[in-house]
């Protein structure tokens, strides 16, 4: 099988791209990646000279290269994970998330059926990898199933949101096998430190305050990268076509909490006296439109397919935390670019 996968090069696709790498040696695995801020070719430099992998630099916003590049390789299955992922960003720059998101994902759709049932290819399946986000905020109870109603609220989730209709109305209009999943909160390493988790290791580590958004009161349902790529090897290789999966750790955090259990850990991994990292928590201005609170119920995933996340969050988050401390040269790289995150919860090119 030749499979392409979009947006490798970030966080959660560059872990996917791994497993799929390392498990599948008769599988072909092409990497396609605009390497925007967020792509970087060093969280796979552990794989790259592997023979079935190949990196290919492309925008998914350019039809013309997409439908050449499909119509050259004839894939037989895409994982698409290449997307515009910032919550914050969405709200300084919609129109981006509109262009790769939106216009991105119906652009390789495109390209996908034009290959299908084709006489001499043999497309099998588009996957497409989504957010919980797309299901709005919850209150205090309840969970996020597959058939709870779309009510997206931030420019990312509302493209996120119409991304999954198309996929849903490729399938149900031209038969296209589609996959779909929509997965809680992902920490772990190579996150991007503009991201709560990240974003706070890195400041913890400069001493720097650490921007908590509100009260911290909002409520998020943390799920180990490599389990979430777990899930989706499971998902592409077994789920029915026409399908939607949720996936989620059963693991909601006010973000105070995470935040406090973060300093907590890292004055003993730092060796600073106790307490001397919860001194940097600084609350700021609170995120527009800000979601209360997101929890998966992940139960079709279990029943169907039999998956379960590997790791509790003290094991995943202290090889998250051990990680970061051990790569700093991918932490000082990554924030020396074109962006910076200022103490007050803003954040700016420069
Ligand atoms: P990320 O921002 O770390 O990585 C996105 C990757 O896509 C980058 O490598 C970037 O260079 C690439 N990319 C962006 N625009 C592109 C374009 N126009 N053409 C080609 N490549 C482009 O994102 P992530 O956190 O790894 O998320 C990956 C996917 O998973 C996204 O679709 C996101 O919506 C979804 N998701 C993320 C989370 C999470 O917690 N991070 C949770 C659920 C779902
Ligand atoms: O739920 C899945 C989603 O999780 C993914 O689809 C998104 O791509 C991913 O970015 C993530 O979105 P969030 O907005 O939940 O993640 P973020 O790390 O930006 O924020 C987590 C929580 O922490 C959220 O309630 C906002 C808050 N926060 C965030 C930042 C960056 C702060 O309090 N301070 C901050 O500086």
């Amino acid at each position: 099988m030749k499979i392409l996968i979009t947006g490798g090069a970030g966080f959660i696709g560059s872990h996917v791209v791994r497993l799929f790498v390392n498990k599948y040696p008769n599988y072909t695995i092409h990497n396609l990646d605009a390497l925007t801020y967020a792509g970087n070719l060093a969280n796979l430099s552990d794989i790259e000279a592997k023979p079935n992998y190949k990196f290919v630099k492309g925008n998914i916003v350019d039809n013309d290269f997409i439908s050449n590049l499909f119509e050259t390789e004839k894939y037989n299955a895409v994982i698409h994970l290449a997307a515009e992922s910032h919550v914050d960003r969405s709200i300084t720059n919609p129109i981006e998330f509109v262009m790769t998101n939106v216009i991105g994902t119906v652009n390789l759709l495109n390209a996908a059926k034009s290959l299908y049932k084709k006489d001499n290819t043999d497309f099998q399946k588009f996957y497409h990898v989504s957010t919980d986000e797309v299901y709005g905020a919850l209150g205090d109870e309840g969970m996020f199933t597959e058939t709870t109603s779309y009510d997206p609220h931030s420019p990312y989730s509302a493209s996120k949101a119409s991304s999954d209709h198309f996929v849903r109305a490729y399938h149900d209009t031209y038969g296209l096998p589609t996959l779909i999943s929509n997965c809680s909160n992902n920490y772990g390493p190579n996150h991007f430190p503009e991201k709560l988790i990240p974003l706070c290791i890195n400041n913890i580590k400069h001493n720097r305050p650490l921007p908590i958004y509100g009260k911290g009161e909002n409520v998020r349902d943390w799920l180990y990268v490599v389990d979430h790529a777990r899930a989706i090897d499971v998902i592409f290789h077994t789920a029915k076509y026409g399908s939607t999966y949720n996936i989620g750790g059963h693991n909601e955090w006010k973000n105070i909490d995470v935040i406090r259990l973060l300093c907590k850990i890292m004055d003993e991994k730092l060796n600073r006296p106790a307490g001397t990292n919860e001194k940097l928590i600084t609350f700021v201005t609170d995120r527009a439109g800000h979601d209360m609170r997101y929890a998966i119920d992940a139960a079709k995933l279990q029943n169907d397919l039999g998956w379960v996340p590997s790791v509790t969050f003290e094991e995943g988050l202290a090889s998250t935390l051990d990680w970061y401390l051990q790569n700093d040269e991918w932490l000082t790289n990554v924030t020396s670019g074109n962006y910076t995150k200022y103490y007050d919860g803003q954040y700016a090119s420069r």
